[in-house]
Parts: C-alpha cells; sequence; structure tokens
C-alpha cells in the first residue's frame, strides 16, 4: 500500500525542531512518511513559535498561502501545532476555514489520535488541553533514525520564571522535568543509531528535577557523561539566577561536557533587569562569569539580549553595552523588545519606538562583531578540534590546478565555533563523507561569525567505522 506523506514546516527554537521529530516520528504509526515537497502532502503540519510578533506573523502568512493548495487539493489535511496554537486555539480555525485542527504545546502524545479522527470523520479538532504527563509520548515514540551526528534532546519542558516580556510559561506551561531514566534511554538509542553530541534542552535547566525531588542537573549531565560511544555533550538554556557552582564544577569534572555556556543576560541595566523580572543584578552576574571562568578559565559563554524594553532609556542601553564590553561575549543573540498579549510587559507605559530599538539593536551588533572578530583572529594558527556536522551550505567548486572537485564542510568546536573546511572530493575510494567525524582543523582565516581552516588529523576510529583507514 502507498504509504501517506506528511510535510512538517517548523517555525521557532530548538524546543519546536525537537517537538518536530517527535510529531513526525508519532505519525509514523499511523504509515505516514516524510513528504519531499509540500505539494505531495496529504497532511501538513505547522509548528510555531509566538515567542515576538514576528515569529507568529511568518505563521500566519505559511497559513494563508495553503488556502491555494487546499482548494486544489480537498482531501489535503492541514493541522497546526505549537506556541501560537497554544495561544489562539480554537480563534485559529475561525480565522481560516481551510485549517482542520489546531494542537497544543502539550497536545503531541494525542496528535497520531487527532489526525486520525480527522481523516475518518472530517471533524475539525482542537486540543489545547495543558497535559501535566511530560512523557506521554516517549514510549511509543522512542528511538529515532538518523543521518546527522547531533541531536536535541529534551529534558524538561514549561518555565516558572514568568520575565515580563515572556510568553513561554502562558504558552508551553508550568516546569515539569522528565525522569532521567528515560532522558538516559533515550540518548542511548540516539547513540546507537549513530548520534555522537547530544544537547540538553530545557527552559531552564538548571532547575532540572528540584520541583519533582528527581536528581539535580549536574547529577543528570554525569550520568550522560557515561554513556558509552557519546562523544559531546551541550545544554541550553540556563538562567543566571539558578547557576550554581555544581554546575560550573561540571565542566572541569566532565570530559564530554563542551566547554560553552549560554547565560541569557537580557539588559546590563539593574532597573530594567527589575522591570523585566530577571531577579538578579548585573553585578551579580557579572560575579558569576567570573566563578565560571575561574573554574573553567577558556569557557565560551554567549548569551540573549532584548533592547527597547519599555522603559529602556539610552542610559540603560549604555549599561547593556557595557555588559558585553565587560563579558566580552563569544557570540549573542538580540532583539527588539517585542510586546506579546499575554505578557505582562505589554501593560508597561514608556514604550520604545520602533526606530529608537533599531539603532539601538544596529549599535549593539556592531560592537559585539568587533568583539567577535577579535575573538576568532586569536585562534588563527592554533589547532581545534571539530564535530562534522555535514556539508556547508556553500556548493562545492574545482581546484582550478588539480581540476578535482573540492567539497566545504561544516563542523564545530567544542566552544561552539562554526569551522568550514574543504576537501577534495575521493571519487574512488567513496571514503569522502566527514559526517560525524571528529577532526583537527588549524585554523587559517577568521570571521564574526566563522573560522576557515585545513585538516591536520582525522579521528581513525570514526573513518575505521566506514570501513577505511585514512591518514591525513
Ligand atoms: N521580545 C523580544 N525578545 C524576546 N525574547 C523573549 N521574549 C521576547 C519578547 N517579547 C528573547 C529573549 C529570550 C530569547 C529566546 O528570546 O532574549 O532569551
Ligand atoms: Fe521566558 Fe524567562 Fe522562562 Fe526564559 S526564563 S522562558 S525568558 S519566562
Amino acid at each position: 500500500m502507498l504509504k501517506k506523506q506528511v510535510y512538517m514546516h517548523t517555525i521557532g527554537c530548538q524546543m519546536n525542531v525537537y517537538d518536530s521529530d517527535q510529531i513526525v516520528k508519532g505519525l509514523k504509526s499511523l504509515e505516514y512518511e516524510t513528504a519531499s515537497s509540500m505539494d505531495r502532502a496529504d497532511l501538513i503540519i505547522l509548528n510555531t513559535c509566538a515567542i515576538r510578533e514576528k515569529a507568529q506573523q511568518k505563521a500566519y502568512s505559511f497559513l494563508g498561502r495553503l488556502a491555494k493548495l487546499k482548494r486544489k487539493k480537498p482531501d489535503l489535511i492541514i493541522g497546526v501545532g505549537g506556541c501560537v496554537a497554544q495561544q489562539e486555539g480554537e480563534k485559529i480555525l475561525t480565522r481560516m476555514p481551510h485549517l482542520d485542527f489546531v494542537f497544543g504545546t502539550r497536545a503531541i502524545g494525542r496528535l497520531p489520535g487527532i489526525v486520525r479522527q480527522v481523516a475518518s470523520q472530517g471533524s475539525r479538532i482542537v486540543d489545547v488541553e495543558m497535559s501535566a504527563d511530560i512523557d506521554e509520548f516517549e514510549s511509543k515514540f522512542s528511538s529515532m533514525e538518523t543521518g546527522k551526528p547531533t541531536r536535541f534532546v529534551t529534558i524538561m519542558r514549561g518555565c516558572d520564571n514568568y520575565c515580563a516580556y515572556c510568553v513561554v510559561p502562558y504558552v508551553r506551561g508550568q516546569e515539569l522535568s522528565r525522569n532521567p531514566e528515560k532522558i538516559i534511554q533515550e540518548i542511548r538509542a540516539l547513540v546507537a543509531s549513530g548520534v555522537r553530541e547530544v544537547t540538553l534542552l530545557g527552559q531552564n535547566v538548571n532547575s532540572y528535577g528540584l520541583k519533582e525531588g528527581l536528581c539535580s542537573f549536574p547529577e543528570l549531565l554525569k550520568k550522560v557523561n557515561d554513556i558509552k560511544g557519546i562523544k559531546r555533550i551541550r545544554f541550553t538554556t540556563s538562567h543566571p539566577k539558578d547557576l550554581s557552582e555544581d554546575l560550573m564544577g561540571a565542566f572541569a569534572e566532565l570530559e564530554k561536557l563542551c566547554n560553552h555556556i549560554h547565560l541569557p543576560v537580557q539588559s546590563g541595566s539593574n532597573r530594567i533587569l527589575k522591570r523585566m523580572n530577571r531577579k538578579y543584578t548585573r553585578e551579580g552576574y557579572l560575579e558569576k562569569v567570573a566563578l565560571l571562568r575561574h573554574h573553567q578559565p577558556d569557557i565560551a559563554v554567549t548569551s540573549d539580549f532584548i533592547v527597547g524594553f519599555p522603559g529602556e532609556t539610552e542610559d540603560d542601553f549604555k549599561k547593556t553595552l557595557d555588559m558585553i564590553h565587560r563579558v566580552q561575549y563569544d557570540g549573542l543573540f538580540a532583539f527588539k523588545y517585542s510586546g506579546r498579549p499575554s505578557a505582562p510587559s505589554v501593560h508597561m507605559s514608556d514604550k520604545v519606538p520602533e526606530r529608537e530599538k533599531r539603532d539601538r539593536l544596529q549599535e549593539l551588533f556592531r560592537l559585539q562583531e568587533r568583539i567577535a572578530i577579535q575573538k576568532n583572529q586569536a585562534l588563527v594558527n592554533t589547532t581545534q578540534e571539530i564535530l562534522v556536522d555535514g556539508l556547508s551550505r556553500n556548493k562545492s567548486e574545482i581546484n582550478i590546478s588539480s581540476g578535482l572537485e573540492q567539497v566545504q564542510w561544516t563542523g564545530r568546536t567544542t566552544t561552539n565555533k562554526i569551522v568550514n573546511f574543504s576537501r577534495e572530493k575521493d571519487n574512488d575510494s567513496g571514503n569522502d563523507d566527514y559526517t560525524g567525524m571528529m577532526v583537527q582543523i588549524k585554523i587559517e582565516k577568521a570571521f564574526p561569525h566563522s573560522l576557515w581552516g585545513r585538516p591536520v588529523y582525522i579521528e581513525p576510529e570514526a573513518l575505521d567505522l566506514k570501513g577505511e583507514s585514512y591518514a591525513a
């Protein structure tokens, strides 16, 4: 029997990428396979993000474009999930008559049932129930086949922090941690299928297990570190207020834990941090970064910033720039403040004009660019180990002198820096897939957001896996 095809489109964060994987895996029980294009699909699912207005607009414009497809193909089923679905619920079906179902952030385990009902009865369904059972989908959808060496693993859902600007606690619900045994089981299955690096995901991994009395986050990291075959462990995100010295110590103790922490600060001004309900001060944050660097001197630190939060003055913004200058971040994400209907800051006065937000964002990026290029330049002529993610987005090219095809590869250092390199395509041995290999790279060029280098050593263990031995 010809299998039905599902086309999954994801907007937003890593958590959504993980959820989309779970959705696709769940639909395999209904004999759906992944469609290579939207035109071929019998079922289209959009996983949405509500963190900023722009992400929400993107969701609506994607869904709007599907109306024409549905007219051409009336049997096509269209569903929308994720944070916008949770927030808007029934309203989406009213606004968009060509949609069939809406499912919330805690309805992923129920999705196969929803799709079955829509397909058999033609009913339109809304399920935005906030189930309290976090492991509901896991027993059904455990191991995954993969061609990728890196994977995300959600260890907790929701958030209890209620930052004034943020929609997450309202659309993803309260913090719930997964059972450590289930997490370890999932990672073991991933490793058995070829995965070499996992990123543990949660809105605030530092408070993992505390509410439920499970093991602590550093203890969980130790358990993951003990899994045979795993090469690298990452995690994101850490709330600065909950960053413990135990976790700082884990960087030195656990050999597989990557040398990078994402520690969103949002603002460098105490007045704004208070209005944001972040529960730490700039001094407290700087002290934690200093202590972290005391434990692990060469750790890479990255962060998130919001510019133009209501009431942010030029002086507050200068303090944010000063924070960036003092910490010397390895990288950062920065966003213009976006008022969200369910987040309390939407009612705050002293809104910052759009133009001001744009100018501040540009100034912030200019400063960070200078810092990043300096930091990356310091790596030129050093040798860095990378795990190769796969082919780089840049296409292959022909080497003029040898006439051979050069293929570009991309990977990351333990400090999460992107490194690209090229190799001649080896058509004779077929031994030219570097995906998942640990490669030592002599860095030759530095850019603000990436490095370029030349392989000097390729892990023989990985090459053995491919049945060939090789000397670079
Ligand atoms: N406006 C702008 N940026 C936001 N973020 C969260 N909510 C908002 C908002 N309303 C940013 C924060 C957070 C990141 C994931 O998104 O910087 O750390
Ligand atoms: Fe949002 Fe704050 Fe929770 Fe992060 S910690 S998800 S910013 S409420």
